[in-house]
């Protein structure tokens, strides 16, 4: 099953000068717990932004620079490939962790959305894609209050595509 896993405002934005825009705790402890264990795929930017493999998850880069590296990381240079990846290992979720462009390049493909909703507008240099939320149902959701672990409140939601019809 291929996933995208994004936290976006009320503006859709998602990054400003190649960081998040915002700290929340529990957010990233969500993110943590879905992802452990499975394949979390990424840019070259945000790969940049977080500087190191994430542990307990298989690491892959996309990137067009052929001869790039990385420390426990694969890295894979077409979408394709990632396609054919979620085709060999149905008993895994492929999660994509960002940004902006794999988000873009990936949205056709996905099952499954999971979003965390930001209570605010941030400045932000980097924006999820628009998406149409007729194509997919929300099957759950939890609100979190704005505390000391989280600078404001945010739902975080999960929609599944209803017509998987999208061809790989
Ligand atoms: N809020 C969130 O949930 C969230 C999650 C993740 C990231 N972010 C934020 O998003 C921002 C980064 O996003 P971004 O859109 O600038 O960069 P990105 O999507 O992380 O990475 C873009 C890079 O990916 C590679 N790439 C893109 N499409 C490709 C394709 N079709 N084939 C092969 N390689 C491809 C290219 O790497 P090369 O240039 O090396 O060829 C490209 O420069 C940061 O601010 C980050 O903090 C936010």
């Amino acid at each position: 099953m291929l996933s995208i896993i994004v936290a976006y405002d009320q503006n859709q934005g998602i990054g400003i000068k190649n960081s998040l825009p915002w700290k929340l705790t529990d957010d990233l402890k969500n993110f943590k717990v879905l992802t452990q264990n499975n394949y979390i795929v990424m840019g070259r930017k945000t790969f940049d932004s977080i500087g190191h493999a994430l542990p307990n998850r298989k690491n892959i880069i996309l990137t067009r620079q052929k001869k790039y590296t990385q420390e426990n990381c694969t890295v894979i240079h077409d979408i394709h490939d990632l396609l054919n990846l979620v085709r060999e290992k149905p008993q895994y979720e492929i999660f994509i962790i960002g940004g902006a462009e794999i988000y873009q390049a990936f949205l056709p493909y996905v099952d499954r959305l999971y979003i965390t909703k930001v209570n605010t507008i941030k400045k932000a240099d980097t924006f999820f894609p628009q998406w149409d939320e007729k194509l997919f149902k929300r099957i759950g959701q939890r609100h979190y209050l704005q505390d000391d672990k989280n600078e404001c409140s945010f739902d975080f939601e999960v929609w599944e595509k209803t017509n998987n019809n999208t061809t790989m």
